[in-house]
């Protein structure tokens, strides 16, 4: 295939039958997904337009974000050992560099799953999302006279620093969803490569020899 246009490579690989379609992601991880975004995105709204009216919402949008992360990171450890996509692995720092090296090819990667540098920035943005959730339950809004449910438990000293932690994670918090949609965008138009479907569908095109590779590092 050497000399094609690069945006042939993609469906060379597939007339090559180097590629098959197969269903990577389980309903429960496409539905999961789906769901955490909206969820999301709806604590972070209501809480950086924060009202009387919407205060309650703001907690229940916490809540709903922390159990999301819970239960993703328990099934992320559970599929560790099956053949499911959804295993949430540390990848050896061997694997991300070699796979940082084949990003510059614009050739779609083909994983039946994340690829080693995907599961990274995922692991950082679950930790990060359950931060944002943990500190929440710890803070009081002074302006909306509102208290989270265990605010009561610790010092004043330490609500402020939960208040520190809440503010300026709730700040990177548009950097890292745009740097996540920018990461899929990148596939996308770099190495032809569409995510977004297999995470509607649960279908995506994978290399072969990649097939086997849902619970390797
Ligand atoms: C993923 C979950 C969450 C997100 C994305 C989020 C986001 C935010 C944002 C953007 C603000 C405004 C920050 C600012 O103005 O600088 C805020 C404030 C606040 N959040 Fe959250 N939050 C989450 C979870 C929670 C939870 C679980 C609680 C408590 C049950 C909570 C309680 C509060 C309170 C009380 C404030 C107001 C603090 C103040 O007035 O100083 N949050 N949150
Ligand atoms: C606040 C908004 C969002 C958050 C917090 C978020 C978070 C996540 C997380 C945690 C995963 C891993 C899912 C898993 O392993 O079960 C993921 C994967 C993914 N997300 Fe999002 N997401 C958001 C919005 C979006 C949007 C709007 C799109 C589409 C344009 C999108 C496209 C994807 C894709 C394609 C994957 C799979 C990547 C791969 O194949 O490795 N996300 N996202």
């Amino acid at each position: 295939m050497q000399g094609m246009p690069r945006r042939l490579y993609g469906t060379a690989l597939k007339l090559n039958h180097l590629m098959q379609k197969e269903k990577i992601w389980h309903p429960f991880n496409r539905v999961w997904h789906w769901v955490f975004a909206l969820v999301v995105i709806g604590g972070w709204y209501t809480g950086q337009f924060m009202t009387f009216s919407t205060i309650a919402w703001h907690f229940y949008f916490g809540y709903a974000a922390l159990i999301l992360v819970g239960v993703r990171l328990v099934w992320g450890a559970l599929m560790l050992t099956s053949k499911n996509s959804g295993g949430l692995y540390l990848p050896s720092f061997e694997n991300l560099i070699l796979y940082a090296r084949s990003l510059k090819s614009r050739e779609p990667s083909g994983t039946a799953g994340h690829n080693p540098l995907g599961t990274l920035s995922i692991i950082l943005m679950l930790l990060l999302i359950g931060t944002q959730g943990l500190t929440g339950l710890f803070i009081e809004s002074i302006d909306f006279f509102e208290t989270a449910p265990l605010t009561h438990l610790i010092s004043e000293a330490m609500q402020s620093k939960m208040n520190w932690w809440h503010h300026t994670v709730s700040a990177l918090l548009p950097y890292i969803v745009g740097l996540h949609l920018l990461a899929v965008l990148f596939y996308l138009i770099w190495k032809k490569e569409n995510l977004i479907m297999p995470m509607i569908t649960g279908w995506k095109w994978v290399k072969r020899d990649n097939t086997d590779s849902h619970t390797q590092s």
